[in-house]
């Protein structure tokens, strides 16, 4: 029976618009979805490049204006993949056209301007997903399906890491395609909001809210060129930071983030202790958890590397034979089949606009936190 179609609108072909488009064009060869995604348009700014990218990804339409996208009657998901300062605008629009929302993270700039997105789409009612996509490795699920299985006992300790070295040198600009990161004013923060929003996520859902942090911040580089105004401009970001916390559940937390850690790319890492068990994760080895369970028999007991391949693992039913590994644009697959599933159903897919409010409270206590030198009390979403 033909599957009902669903039009998608693409605001932003940059690197997330390859990895939610390739997403949109797999999800139906491998997971048995309610509805045929369409990819009715795509926007950017510039229109070449977004001709070309309609072209080689199948889109029927392209425009330079994604008013044109939230105008357009067929439309009926908008997937928001701009830069951060250009969410709310469109997602609050997105929202009183009626039209189910995708979001990249972070939710936006901080939380005074998230909650004004999240009071928009919960008085439309529409469907809404922020992407965090790590939650969707499998091996990440798993870590999260090992915990609520109570397998760890009482969790102590978490602690998250996401390092890379992409901005040490100081000829990086700020602005513009890609290094508008480094700019505030479309990022809103550093690696807090880029990089530790997706571990603060991540730990949020495995271990329950954060309710106080303790942060630090540096900006190593103070002034960069900036691409757009062609000026030499002060850098208003962070370029590291590393901060302590403590989960309602009494746990204690410790997250680090950095462009500056050499020879690491996107080192993102996490472990957790609990009474019985610990669990590692490391994304350069994304398919294997590290799992210690100290009630294993002493003399074989220690770390063991599960290699999360075979099909009784989450998602992996849906892709290969077992032993054979799947990687990154995979995340995406697998957000696009929880979003058409709970959206035929009428459910929430988790991260909702709501949640990941939560995980931008966490983000603006952070740094509150380092500009105050004190510790602060997460705000409740
Ligand atoms: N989930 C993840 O792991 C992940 C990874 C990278 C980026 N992101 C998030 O995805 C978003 C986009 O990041 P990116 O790396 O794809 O950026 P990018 O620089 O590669 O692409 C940005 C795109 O936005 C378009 N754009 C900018 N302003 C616009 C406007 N006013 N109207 C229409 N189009 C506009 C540009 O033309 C470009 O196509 C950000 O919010 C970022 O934080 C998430």
């Amino acid at each position: 029976m033909a599957k009902k179609k669903l039009n998608v609108g693409l605001i932003g072909y940059g690197f997330m618009g390859r990895t939610h488009s390739n997403a949109y064009c797999k999800v139906g060869h491998f997971f048995d979805v309610p509805y045929e995604p369409v990819l009715r348009v795509v926007c950017g700014l510039e229109e070449k490049v977004a001709k070309a990218f309609a072209e080689q990804w199948g889109y029927e339409s392209y425009t330079t204006d994604w008013h044109k996208v939230i105008e357009d009657d067929k439309v009926d998901v908008v997937d928001i993949c701009v830069p951060n300062n250009v969410h709310a605008e469109i997602a609050i629009a997105a929202a009183k056209a009626g039209k189910a929302i995708v979001c990249e993270k972070p939710l936006a700039l901080n939380g005074v301007q998230g909650k004004k997105m999240v009071d928009a789409i919960e008085k439309a009612g529409v469907a809404n997903l922020v992407s965090f996509n790590y939650r969707r490795v499998p091996a990440v699920t798993l870590a999260k399906m090992l915990i609520d299985e109570g397998r760890l006992g009482r969790i102590f300790h978490y602690r998250a890491n996401f390092l890379q070295d992409w901005t040490i040198s100081t000829k990086v600009p700020q602005g513009g395609m890609g290094t508008w990161r480094l700019d505030v004013k479309a990022a809103g923060s550093g690696v807090t909001g880029d990089l530790l929003a997706h571990c603060i996520d991540t730990a949020m859902w495995q271990n329950g809210p954060i309710g106080s942090v303790c942060a630090m911040t540096e900006t190593f580089v103070k002034e960069r060129m900036h691409v757009e105004t062609g000026k030499v401009e002060a850098v208003g970001i962070d370029d590291a930071c590393t901060f302590f916390c403590r989960f309602d559940n009494g746990s204690l937390g410790n997250f680090e983030s950095t462009r500056y850690a050499r020879g690491h790319k996107a080192l993102y890492t996490f472990e957790i202790n609990g009474e019985h068990a610990s669990i590692a994760w490391d994304l350069h080895d994304l398919h294997r958890l590290s799992y210690f369970d100290h009630r294993d028999e002493s003399i074989v007991r220690g770390w063991r590397s599960v290699h999360v391949t075979d099909s009784d693992m989450p998602y992996m039913g849906n892709w290969w034979v077992p032993g054979l590994q799947i990687g990154y644009e995979h995340t995406f697959v697998h957000q696009a089949a929880d979003f058409l599933v709970n959206l035929a159903k009428g459910k929430p897919t988790s991260p909702t606009f709501r949640e990941a409010l939560a995980t931008q409270y966490v983000c603006d206590a952070v740094l509150a936190s380092a500009k105050e030198k004190k510790w602060k009390k997460v705000k409740k979403a």
